[in-house]
């Protein structure tokens, strides 16, 4: 749905009043987005149709009709869908391709020495941000990538200008330090030279973002040992190496691992290699691996 259908769908005054009206009845984060046009409001009366009408692109991309309750972008079908993914799993090109794959939400942390983005290692950080922008949230420009037969074009463009901006904040972002207590140091260290030794880890978890997408390498799937359905809908059919930060800091960070969330645990994660590779680590050379997973 583009922005102009959203807005002859929905009756004239295009007021935060009448978003106020039918946001707080239905969805949680609807009615903060709404909540912050009070806020503005309070700042700033002259608050244009423009703003307002943003939000209820988003409010119609995410399914819901004038009254609140009925959904119209969202078929029944495609709502089940939706619903079954659960807290921290999405799929990016399920409303393109139909299919229903979600994957791990990855942080958004740690990626300034990243080259390239997403799981499947597509392009830059601007390029998924622009995707998302235009592909996802419905926003105004233009994103094609004919490698994977998309191209949308929603003008005029507002997104290119602000995606230097956005990338700059996400790069300031840093990895959780891991907390004292939840690992064991001096496992942890003994756990790096299993990493780098007899694991062969830092084959493709290499230099200090650990790993090698930054020598432009990917991945097949068989290679990894990963699903090759989902790479399949991907500009390069491959896996990315994920930079390893952040990977334990219960409560917050606690997995699910690699981008289907095959592997729950950090132990899963290992036992996982050592099928691959046929790998013959000792049950404390385990251990201290994981220690030194943690430790990141
Ligand atoms: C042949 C290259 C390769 C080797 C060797 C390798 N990895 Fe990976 N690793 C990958 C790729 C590719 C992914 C992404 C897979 C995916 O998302 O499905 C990954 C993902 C991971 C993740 C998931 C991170 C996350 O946030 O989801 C962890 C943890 C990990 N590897 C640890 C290890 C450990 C420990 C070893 C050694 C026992 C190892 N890797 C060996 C390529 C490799």
């Amino acid at each position: 749905m583009t922005g102009q259908d959203a807005a002859t769908a929905d009756d004239k005054p295009r007021t935060p009043r009448r978003l106020r009206y039918y946001g707080a009845n239905d969805l949680a984060t609807f009615h903060l987005a709404v909540r912050a046009v009070e806020i503005l409001e309070q700042f700033d009366a002259s608050l244009t149709t423009y703003e307002v009408g943003d939000i209820l692109d988003l409010h119609n991309a995410l399914g819901y009709a004038a009254d609140g309750t009925f959904p119209r972008a969202v078929t029944p079908e495609q709502r089940t869908v939706y619903q079954s993914w659960g807290a921290g799993k999405y799929d990016p090109r399920f409303n393109l391709d139909k299919k229903n794959m979600p994957v791990v939400i990855a942080p958004a942390f740690g990626l300034r020495q990243v080259k390239r983005e997403i799981y499947t290692g597509d392009d830059t950080i601007s390029y998924w941000n622009a995707y998302v922008a235009i592909t996802q949230m419905h926003g105004h420009g233009h994103f094609a990538d004919p490698r994977i037969g998309v191209n949308v074009n929603n003008p005029p463009d507002q997104v290119s200008s602000k995606l230097a901006a956005l990338r700059a904040y996400q790069f300031s972002l840093e990895t959780p330090k891991a907390r004292a207590g939840t690992f064991d140091a001096a496992a942890a260290s003994r756990g790096r030279a299993v990493f780098i030794g007899v694991a062969k880890c830092s084959s493709c978890h290499t230099g200090s973002a650990l790993t090698d997408v930054n020598e432009g390498v990917l991945h097949t799937p068989a290679e990894v040992g990963q699903d090759a359905a989902y790479a399949q809908r991907s500009g390069t059919k491959k896996y990315r190496t994920t930079p390893l930060r952040g990977l334990s800091n219960p409560p917050q960070l606690k997995g699910p691992y690699f981008h289907d969330g095959k592997a729950k645990t950090l132990d899963e994660v290992v036992d996982h290699y050592v099928k691959l590779k046929g790998l013959q680590l000792t049950a404390r050379q385990k251990a201290d691996l994981i220690e030194y997973l943690k430790s990141l």
